[in-house]
């Protein structure tokens, strides 16, 4: 479960103080699909840099299970990243010089799960979709093909979170649709949280659940 609590972040500039994020407060539960939804400049990629624990809060606390991952150490915050968080990122990110399969078990590896590292990666390429790609580099695979090696990447080590920042926003809308589809369903059969920023009205409508962010504050519907 993740929980936000009071989340503000500020950022000085010049003799000035601007306020990013003021007071974000949510809840979600295991097996819930949201969708961080705003206009650009709304503070999304602020917020989710906070609950990936790649930046800490100027106030404010975010939960992950019973661990508040703004009291942590960088390395105990790096530790919870690995072990229980999995990311997508708009440009797919993946690594040029590993084949697609060693991309998959990356996390696994990174997390010294290395114990049946490629069956899990192959059957998560099976999932989306790529089995028999596996040993084939990225750059030999299509946008969306590539983007699906992310999602499976982001699966394999189990992460209760999974965080995603416009996954499909490089994409053609029948590859989004797809890449979409995979996410979201993955993540509930696992029983995953997943949480997808987007400024895409029609991906926040198939959330469950939607944060929407306007000027740095929660606001209903
Ligand atoms: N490190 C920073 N220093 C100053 N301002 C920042 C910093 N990071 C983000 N901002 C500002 O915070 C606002 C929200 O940014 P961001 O979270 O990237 O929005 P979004 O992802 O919704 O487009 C923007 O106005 C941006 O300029
Ligand atoms: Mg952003």
């Amino acid at each position: 479960m993740l929980r936000l609590d009071r989340l503000t972040r500020t950022f000085r500039e010049g003799d000035a103080t601007r306020t990013v994020l003021d007071g974000v407060t949510a809840r979600l539960d295991p097996g819930t699909f949201a969708a961080l939804y705003g206009r650009s400049g709304s503070g999304k990629s602020t917020l989710l840099n906070l609950i990936a624990g790649l930046d800490t809060p100027t106030a404010g606390h975010v939960w992950l299970g019973d661990i508040d991952l703004t009291t942590l150490s960088e390395r105990d915050r790096t530790l919870v990243r690995r072990n229980r968080m999995g990311f997508v990122f708009q440009s797919f990110n993946l690594i040029p010089t590993l084949t697609v399969r060693e991309n998959v078990r990356l996390p696994l590896d990174l997390a010294r799960q290395t114990d049946e590292a490629d069956v899990r990666a192959d059957a998560l390429l099976d999932a989306v979709g790529l089995s028999g790609r596996g040993d084939a580099f990225p750059d030999r695979l299509s946008g969306g093909e590539q983007q699906r090696v992310a999602v499976a990447r982001a699966l394999a080590n189990r992460p209760e979170l999974v965080l995603a920042d416009e996954p499909t926003g490089n994409l053609d809308e029948v590859n989004a649709d797809r890449v979409l589809d995979l996410l979201a369903g993955l993540a509930k059969d696992e029983g995953r949280t997943l949480l997808v920023v987007t400024h895409d009205p029609g991906i926040a409508r198939r959330a469950d659940t939607v944060l929407h962010l306007v000027d740095g504050r929660l606001v209903d519907g």
